[in-house]
């Protein structure tokens, strides 16, 4: 009968822990500095080190040679705070969970008066120090405080926030975590070697999930599988069948029907499951676990062997395959189904049904909905093809060379030559759809269908994508404009119709009179020289409506200068423009 694995690997030295290097460290540097505390509080979740930190500082503080961050090992102190040691007289580990009452804090508190028989310091630790009650913590508080030069306190405990914060802020507090699986995969790895076992490959990753980042735990699940192994071999299977996970091959099969498409292999997994007794919520979390690899196997490519330690190459190949047959959006279509299922798996529905529909769904991906998708993007395709040549009755040509051949009289013919296949959109076409981009906008919100229902289409810059709405009035424009989505869902209603992401430009109608001699202004005005960037088709018109309205409405200049104000900051706002003077004046 041997002991178990985590008794005999319990480390003697802080260089020994793995994982716990944010406590490890400073510890160490404050000890090889003589800045040693009176009080320390380990805390962290069960099973990562904190009793074992614990003994060793205990060990560094009392050794003959020490203070010292790494105990030597062969003093009296030493050899009694082994491992396999009888235990120290000036080292008194107290399990707070058996002593918590009042009596036993009165009783340390006489026995730290005392000085330490033979070494350094009285040291008492005190384990599980959250199962102290508040009064056994009152009655420590005293010595705790301002202890006897000889007297060091170690408390550990799982829950810290149960540890009274009197006590607690006396104390130097070290978190410790669990262990990442990386490092935990290592340390079994060694640990198998030095025991020398051999094991199976995928046991060892199997332990470390189910140790759950806890090094007790892990190793006494190791320990159990050692155990049970014939000849110094564990197998796969034995492991995963004690661990209960779902065994490798029944997830592949599972994955590779859903690649594949084929549903009665599926069902015939998902019946095997139940039949086996598995639990059904963690074939999901098995299956999920493996989807998640599958998308990592796929996004890194040949790199995956870097990303998924411990995973051997062979199964990494494996793994490649079943990537490669999914394909990105399958896979995470499927796990995203698969995630959801597992988040609402409790409750009374039969765990089966709940297996099998989540099967259904990812067996179907999506159907009507992506149906309901291509249809709409077909349809789009269709209103941009009729549209830039069928549809040609008065305005599609016009239209589309109409504001070139304005703004960009000046330009080069390459801009329009690059554009030509892309967008052939024209104002008409805005017209056209207009009534139905409003439908949309109606649909998705009404409060920002009010504020656009009274907009209109004046002209679209392809070249740009500058749409150019008219405003009835300032205070529209005001109102559109300071609507928190007003003009992100009239956007992506104009996305969605006509598939083109248009920038507004806004112009205030007041009258008509406002547009038609606004477009003269803008076609001389000799600053434009390349009309490509977007800045300078804006620029434009602002010029146009800041000139343009105190002549026409001088009789109203608040007015004016209001709207002024109004269509700069929109363009601003909306474009990322600036006046041409601002620009200039820089
Ligand atoms: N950080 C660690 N590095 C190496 N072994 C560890 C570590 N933490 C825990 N162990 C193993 O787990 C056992 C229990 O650790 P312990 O210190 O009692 O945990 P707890 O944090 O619950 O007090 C130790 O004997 C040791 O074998
Ligand atoms: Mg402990
Ligand atoms: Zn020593």
């Amino acid at each position: 009968m041997s002991t178990a694995l985590y008794r005999r690997y319990r480390p003697e030295a802080f260089a020994e822990l793995i994982g716990q290097a944010q406590v490890t460290a400073p510890l160490m540097t404050a000890l090889r500095n003589d800045r040693v505390n009176h009080a320390y509080l380990f805390s962290g979740p069960r099973g990562c080190g904190k009793t074992t930190s614990a003994r060793i500082l205990a060990r560094c503080l009392n050794c003959a040679e020490g203070p010292t961050d790494t105990p030597c090992g062969v003093c009296d102190s030493c050899v009694e705070l082994s491992r396999d040691g009888s235990g120290s007289l000036d080292v008194v580990e107290i399990d707070a969970a058996s002593h918590n009452g009042v009596d036993d804090a009165r009783d340390l508190r006489e026995r730290a008066i005392f000085a330490p028989a033979r070494d350094r310091y009285k040291i008492f630790i005190l384990d599980e120090a959250h199962m102290v009650t508040p009064q056994g913590f009152n009655a420590l508080l005293k010595i705790v405080e301002e202890p006897p030069a000889h007297v060091k306190f170690i408390f550990a405990t799982t829950e810290p926030d149960k540890v009274i914060s009197t006590i607690r802020s006396r104390t130097h507090h070290y978190p410790f975590r669990l262990v990442p699986p990386g490092q935990m995969l290592e340390y079994l790895e060694q640990l198998c070697s030095s025991e020398s076992v051999s094991v199976e490959a995928g046991v060892l990753p199997l332990v470390v999930r189910a140790g759950g980042g806890s090094v007790r735990d892990s190793l006494s699940l190791l320990d159990q599988l050692i155990a049970g192994s014939e000849g110094g071999q564990v197998t796969y299977d034995r492991a995963v069948a004690l661990l209960g996970f779902t065994h490798e091959s029944l997830l592949d099969s599972v994955v590779t029907a859903f690649a594949l498409k084929k549903p009665a292999e599926v069902f015939a997994a998902v019946e095997g499951v139940i039949q086996t007794g598995q639990d059904p919520r963690r074939f999901v979390e098995d299956l999920l676990e493996r989807l998640r690899d599958l998308i990592v196997v796929y996004s890194v490519g040949s790199d995956a062997s870097a990303v998924m330690r411990g995973v051997p190459q062979d199964q990494i190949e494996k793994l490649t395959t079943q990537a490669m047959q999914f394909g990105m959006a399958d896979l995470t279509h499927a796990a995203e189904i698969v995630s959801e299922t597992l988040n609402g798996m409790s409750g009374a529905t039969s765990p089966k049904l709940q297996l099998e529909l989540m099967c259904a769904k990812v067996l179907v991906p999506a159907a009507d909905q992506s149906e309901v998708g291509s249809l709409a993007r077909i349809e789009r395709l269709e209103r941009r093809i009729g549209m830039s040549g069928g549809a040609g009755e008065t305005t599609a040509a016009s239209a589309s060379s109409a504001p070139k051949s304005e703004v960009s009289a000046t330009a080069t013919a390459a801009p329009v030559a690059v554009s030509a296949p892309i967008a052939a959109l024209s104002t008409a076409a805005f017209k056209d759809a207009w009534q139905e981009i409003l439908g949309v906008v109606n649909k998705t919100n009404k409060a920002a269908w009010m504020l656009a229902f009274g907009l209109q289409v004046v002209d679209f810059e392809p070249n740009d994508s500058v749409l150019t709405l008219q405003f009835t009035s300032a205070r529209d424009l005001e109102s559109f404009k300071t609507s928190s989505n007003a003009p992100d869902i009239l956007r992506k209603s104009i996305d969605q119709v006509l598939g083109v992401t248009v920038k507004f430009k806004p112009l205030i109608a007041e009258s008509a009179e406002v547009k038609t001699e606004a477009l003269p202004v803008v076609a001389p005005a000799p600053a434009v020289e390349d009309v490509v960037e977007v800045e300078d088709v804006a620029e434009a018109p602002v010029e146009k409506i800041a000139e343009k309205k105190p002549a026409s409405k001088s009789r109203n200049s608040k007015m004016v200068n209001e709207e002024e104000r109004y269509g700069e900051s929109l363009l601003r706002e909306m474009l990322g423009a600036e006046p041409v003077e601002d620009k200039k004046n820089r």
